[in-house]
């Protein structure tokens, strides 16, 4: 009897209807499109406005509801529902379980997974194991942020590289042998102090200090995370084609989160692979953190095959990392 694997059947996305240019947030912070484009690649991002919807769960319920309605299938049947977030509607109650009733899937549990940049790789490794393991048979992965909920649009070293976003996947039991293949999973805590938010955890509770010291917003000591996330992702997703003998004839598509495109560019390079074969939105995004593969997936959808081999790889806050071998089965 052939093992059941875990294949991605279906995806949705969202992106907020307001458009923050690189000419617009020169008027906000010293900064140029110029210099936006030639270091990151990106060009505008989107950004929830109240007007129009509040919190991670409206862009996360948005994204599901693209892939149920596009899959047409019953919310009723989905076993669990992961919102892979770093941004969460608030701490304690768990978004997803909010997410689940929204959409109607009422036979759901529902949590959320937090691994900042890489919550959605890791995401999918998770959402796949509960279906290999024969427990459940349709699971739904969001990764969902409202990052503009913890950005300083005065700090230029952030403001410029964030965006709002979601995206959905559906993991079911594939007997073909399509869907997830292999993973190589990372973490190294010493990466904390590089990329993070200080306050509102445990660690250092809300306060009026904290609020005057503009601690509830998101920092990141660019130049070393730049650094660190270049080589670690190009390690990662050369581990993972070693470990398949994937030459890289045999990779159809690197999957990579969208946080720099130079970041992208080296990762690629690294791989052996051609422009055209790796998947990109950041320029219309910017860096939508657990959204940003998912978005690939829904933007790209219509040019992935049946049996085409799928590169992820991922980096963020942590430090968390990692790449994950996938086949298409759709
Ligand atoms: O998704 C989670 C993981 N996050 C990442 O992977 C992000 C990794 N880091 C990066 O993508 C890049 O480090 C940044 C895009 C954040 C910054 O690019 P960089 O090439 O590393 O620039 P830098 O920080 O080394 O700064 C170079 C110069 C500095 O000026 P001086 O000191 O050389 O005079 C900065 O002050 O550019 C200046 N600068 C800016 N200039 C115009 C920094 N931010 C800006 C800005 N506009 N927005």
């Amino acid at each position: 009897m052939s093992k059941t694997t875990a294949a991605i059947t279906a995806v949705g996305g969202y992106v907020p209807k307001f458009v923050l240019t690189n000419n617009m947030l020169e008027d906000m912070v010293e900064t140029n499109d110029e210099w936006i484009v030639s270091r990151t690649g990106i060009k505008e991002r989107r950004v929830l406005k109240p007007e129009e919807g509040e919190g991670t769960s409206y862009l996360a319920i948005k994204a599901a509801e693209d892939l149920i309605q596009k899959k047409n299938i019953d919310p009723k049947e989905i076993d669990l529902v992961i919102i892979a977030t770093a941004t969460p509607d608030s701490m304690v109650a768990s978004t997803a379980a909010f997410v689940a009733s929204e959409i109607g899937a009422v036979n759901a549990f529902a949590y959320d997974l937090l691994a900042a940049c890489s919550s959605f790789l890791f995401g999918m490794s998770t959402a796949a194991s509960y279906i290999e393991s024969g427990r459940y048979k349709k699971v739904l992965l969001i990764g969902a942020d409202k990052m503009s909920s913890i950005i300083d649009y005065t700090d230029r070293t952030t403001c410029i590289i964030f965006g709002d976003g979601a995206g959905a996947a559906l993991f079911e039991p594939n007997e073909e042998g399509l869907g997830l293949q292999d993973e190589y999973l990372r973490a190294d805590g010493s990466g904390r102090q590089y990329l993070g938010m200080d306050a509102g955890g445990s660690l250092m509770p809300a306060t009026e200090e904290t609020v005057k010291n503009r601690k509830h917003f998101i920092y990141q000591d660019g130049r070393t995370v730049f650094k660190f996330a270049v080589s670690n992702m190009a390690d990662v997703a050369e581990k993972i084609m070693e470990r398949n003998n994937l030459e890289h004839t045999d990779v159809s598509w690197l999957v990579p989160h969208q946080a720099n495109k130079r970041i992208i560019d080296a990762t690629a390079n690294r791989m052996g692979l051609d422009n055209d074969k790796v998947l990109m939105n950041i320029e219309r995004y910017g860096n939508t953190t657990s959204a940003t593969l998912p978005l690939l997936l829904a933007d790209f959808e219509g040019r992935l095959k049946k049996g085409d081999n799928l590169v992820f790889a991922a980096f963020g806050g942590g430090f968390t990392w990692g790449s994950i071998y996938l086949k298409w089965a759709y």
